[in-house]
């Protein structure tokens, strides 16, 4: 902890909405190094994400959010976030769209994690669209989060080969593999900026 003395250092919340690898892997990744981002915060859509466990896993605070209204939702997030004093946001899984008033708060301080090579294949069932359009080549971004669904700032990509016997399983198992390399190394790069 020495080493961090007088280095700026970031309080993040991981927004999930189901399994919670990216979000395990990042706790893993900034817990062992010590690292200038400090994940304080996991904050879920539902009672049933998985990726809940891990807060009791490695001690951190975890939060529910009742999306029945998505106003009061978000006004739920932004004095949760207030209270911890959050000052980035990771999307890992997160399955609710942000509004863009909720973005307008954070803005520059979102990114996300998605599995295609952006501009390409928004939204859903990015690996079987990869698949039928015959790419040769799909992979994952880590971008800025603006007012247009997966459409901010590139922050990093890898891109990795379709192979022919690929289906949207094996596929979506190769490149979550990346996504877990990729996000760190994405966060550290932005870390300057924020
Ligand atoms: C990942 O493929 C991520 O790119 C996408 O949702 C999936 C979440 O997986 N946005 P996990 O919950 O982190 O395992």
């Amino acid at each position: 902890m020495a080493k961090l003395i007088g280095i700026k250092k970031i309080n993040t919340a991981v927004f999930i909405s189901g399994t919670g690898s990216n979000l395990r892997n990042l706790l893993n990744f900034f817990s062992k190094k010590k690292t200038v981002i400090q994940i304080k915060l996991i904050l879920s859509s539902t009672p049933k994400a998985k990726g809940l466990k891990y807060a009791k896993v490695f001690k951190v605070k975890k939060k529910v959010i009742n999306y029945k209204n998505k106003n009061l939702a978000e006004k739920e997030i932004l004095a949760c976030l207030n209270d911890n004093n959050i000052k980035l946001i990771c999307l890992a899984g997160f399955m609710k769209v942000l509004s863009y008033n909720f973005i307008k708060n954070f803005n520059g301080k979102i990114v996300n994690i998605h599995p295609s090579l952006l501009p390409k294949y928004k939204g859903l069932n990015t690996h079987q669209r990869a698949i039928d359009k015959k790419e040769k080549y799909s992979g994952c971004t880590v971008h800025y989060v603006n007012y247009k669904l997966d459409s901010g700032k590139i922050i990093m990509q890898k891109k990795i080969r379709i192979k022919k016997t690929d289906t949207a399983k094996t596929l979506s198992k190769r490149i979550l593999k990346q996504e877990h390399l990729l996000y760190p190394k994405a966060l550290l790069k932005i870390y300057p900026n924020l």
